[in-house]
């Protein structure tokens, strides 16, 4: 036994306790963006419902055991000059089956409604469904509307109220869909799809983010669902499905000659601009009618445009678009031709 030092480590114990306490705490903030602790839909209330008790009984039965633990180590620790031995139980056949069956009862309370749910939430809505396809690339979100025609990146609009059923893939690597207050998570795995639902009561932006690690900008891969009034959704379909409007005069006029005769269309697509149908990158179409960029990273701006369009990886690492080397000219009139199309 080493007398010296142990009494030096229990003086180390409350203020170590104590720290981890206030690093516990500190982490907890209350009506932060992304907490799933206060569901926005149907689909998020009903994982809450589920999770909560689970939660419960799971927290009971910690302190429990943990109880239990600490108090064995109390009560029959070694005591110098002590050379008795504590009542063992080994071969009492009453208290073995307990043990085994009590968690057993505990734990297919708990799975019959986990699978249940499960099943619940994995079925295509039937009344009034909307469908949108999200796939996952290296590190943004491309979102179409398959019934309505519609292309458009790291924002999905959806109507208050309706059931959106999503079919989610991925392009490259597994990346995970998470937006917290409106459903749980679902990995994308390549090759394969996946389906979820989610549904918002009320308008508002709901912010989401990949929740897997893919690469290096995993971080810089988040995206917005936006919850539209029945009426602004409508009309913010009847804009996406209009080809984008080229301005004619002006330094945006100029942005359009430059994009167009650019490598830009190799990778993006805007609709009504012969050749620029490339599907690499986002669709630019409405670009100027969204509120971030770059996987959701920035605001949408000139003033977070402008060094985009000069050094992509440099704002965001790992980005596929490369430096093309653009005059400071160029990037103005580039920028003024992206904001216009709205
Ligand atoms: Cu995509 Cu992390």
């Amino acid at each position: 036994m080493d007398d010296v030092r142990l009494p030096g480590r229990a003086r180390l114990l409350l203020p170590t306790l104590l720290g981890l306490v206030a690093f516990a705490a500190t982490s907890c903030a209350e009506h932060a963006p992304q907490d799933a602790l206060e569901p926005e839909g149907r689909v998020a209330r009903i994982i809450e419902e589920l999770s909560n008790p689970v939660f419960l009984i799971a927290a009971v039965i910690f302190f429990l055991v943990e109880g239990l633990i600490i108090v064995a180590l109390i009560r029959f620790r070694e005591r110098p000059g002590d050379e008795r031995i504590p009542r063992q139980v080994h071969g009492n056949k009453r208290l073995e089956i307990a043990w085994t069956l009590v968690p057993a009862l505990i734990l297919a309370g708990v799975a019959v409604p986990t699978v249940g749910t499960i099943w619940n939430l994995a079925k295509r809505p039937t009344a009034n469904v909307l469908d949108v396809s999200v796939t996952a690339n290296k590190w943004w979100w491309d979102v179409t509307y398959p019934g309505l025609r519609i292309n458009t990146a790291n924002e999905i609009h959806i109507p208050v109220g309706r059931p959106v059923y999503l079919t989610l893939r991925s392009t490259d690597v597994i990346h995970s869909f998470w937006v917290p207050k409106l459903a749980g998570k679902q990995d994308m795995v390549p090759g394969r799809e996946h389906n979820i639902t989610i549904r918002a009561d009320r308008p508002g932006i709901y912010l989401g983010q990949c929740a897997e690690f893919c690469g290096l900008s995993h971080a810089n891969m988040r995206f917005r669902v936006m919850a539209d009034t029945p009426a602004e959704f409508d009309e913010w379909v009847a804009g996406q499905r209009q080809d984008a409007v080229q301005p004619t005069e002006g330094l945006a006029a100029e942005g359009a000659r430059i994009f167009a005769n650019s490598p830009c269309i190799g990778c993006h697509t805007v609709q009504g601009v012969e050749n620029a149908v490339g599907r690499l990158g986002p669709n630019l179409t409405h670009y100027g009618s969204r509120s971030t960029f770059a996987g959701s990273t920035f605001r949408n701006i000139p003033a977070y445009l402008r060094p985009w369009l000069d050094n992509p990886p440099r704002m965001k690492p790992g980005a596929r678009m490369p430096d093309y080397g653009l005059s400071r000219e160029e990037i103005e009139a580039l920028v003024a031709y992206m904001m216009s199309l709205k």
